[in-house]
């Protein structure tokens, strides 16, 4: 793995889980990471883990004018961007007759409008070191799954968003991949991880026979990041240890 020294990595969603794991990979390599959130203490709770390699900005991608805003934070504090991994994400679990329009709304603004908006946002920087962007999709994408209609189609738009910018990006230098996990032990996977059955139903359907650790996903992100990969693009990788293949 190439060391990313001067390298600047922004991550959304970087304060927790997954995306903490991939802070933290990202400063082992030597690079310079920048995390958001909408929470401010959980924030300064894990740039304080991190330690000066890192540096927190709070705000909401899902609104209007935040990706901008954050992207422009980001350049005037570091004055260059080489990696974005759009991690943030939200989901639901349930039959679509029970999902609100709140919560359709608030998925796919958080998972579709604001990848396209930070990538948006971030391409002339990305342009001028090359970089590449790693959006977290989900198996779920291409998987039949009943109860996640909302939050699996939104990350197959992501999985789908990845190839058409990876075609449209590509000549400008930057590349665009997308790793989906399987289920991995986070926040985000509490309801699942306490209904005994469906945990024991996922991992006896899990070839490797086990649940994702976030720290399993970071090291295939970092594969996407590094230039070693530089001819690789538009590829959407699942990281579930075979699950749904
Ligand atoms: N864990 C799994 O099994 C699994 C499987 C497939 C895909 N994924 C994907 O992996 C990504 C990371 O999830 P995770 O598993 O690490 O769960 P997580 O710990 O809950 O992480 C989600 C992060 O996104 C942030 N976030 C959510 N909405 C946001 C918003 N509107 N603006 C800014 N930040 C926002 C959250 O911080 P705040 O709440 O402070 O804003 C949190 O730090 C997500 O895209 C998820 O869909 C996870």
């Amino acid at each position: 793995m190439e060391n990313l020294q001067k390298k600047v990595v922004l991550i959304t969603g970087g304060g927790t889980g997954i995306g903490k794991a991939t802070a933290s990979a990202f400063i082992k390599k030597g690079a310079t990471v920048v995390i958001t959130g909408r929470r401010q203490a959980v924030l300064e709770q894990t740039t304080q883990e991190l330690g000066t390699q890192s540096y927190a900005i709070a705000g909401d991608v899902s609104k209007n004018g935040e990706p901008s805003r954050i992207i422009e934070e980001v350049i005037s504090k570091f004055g260059r961007l080489d990696v974005l991994v759009n991690n943030a994400g939200t989901g639901s679990m349930g039959p679509l007759s029970e999902t609100t329009d709140e919560v359709i709304e608030s998925i796919y603004r958080t998972n579709v409008f604001a990848p396209l908006a930070l990538i948006r946002e971030a391409t002339t920087h990305l342009a001028k070191n090359k970089g590449a962007v790693i959006n977290i999709s989900s198996v779920t994408s291409s998987g039949l799954m009943p109860g996640v209609a909302a939050y699996a189609s939104s990350k197959a738009a992501v999985d789908h968003a990845t190839r058409l910018l990876a075609a449209e990006l590509g000549p400008m230098g930057i590349r665009v991949n997308a790793v989906a996990p399987g289920l991995t032990d986070t926040d985000i996977t509490a309801d699942v991880k306490s209904n005994e059955q469906m945990l024991g139903m996922i991992i006896s359907q899990t070839p490797m026979g086990r649940l994702g650790e976030p720290k399993d996903i970071a090291n295939a992100v970092l594969l996407f990041a590094d230039n070693r990969a530089g001819w690789i693009t538009g590829q959407c990788v699942q990281a579930g240890g075979g699950y749904l293949l």
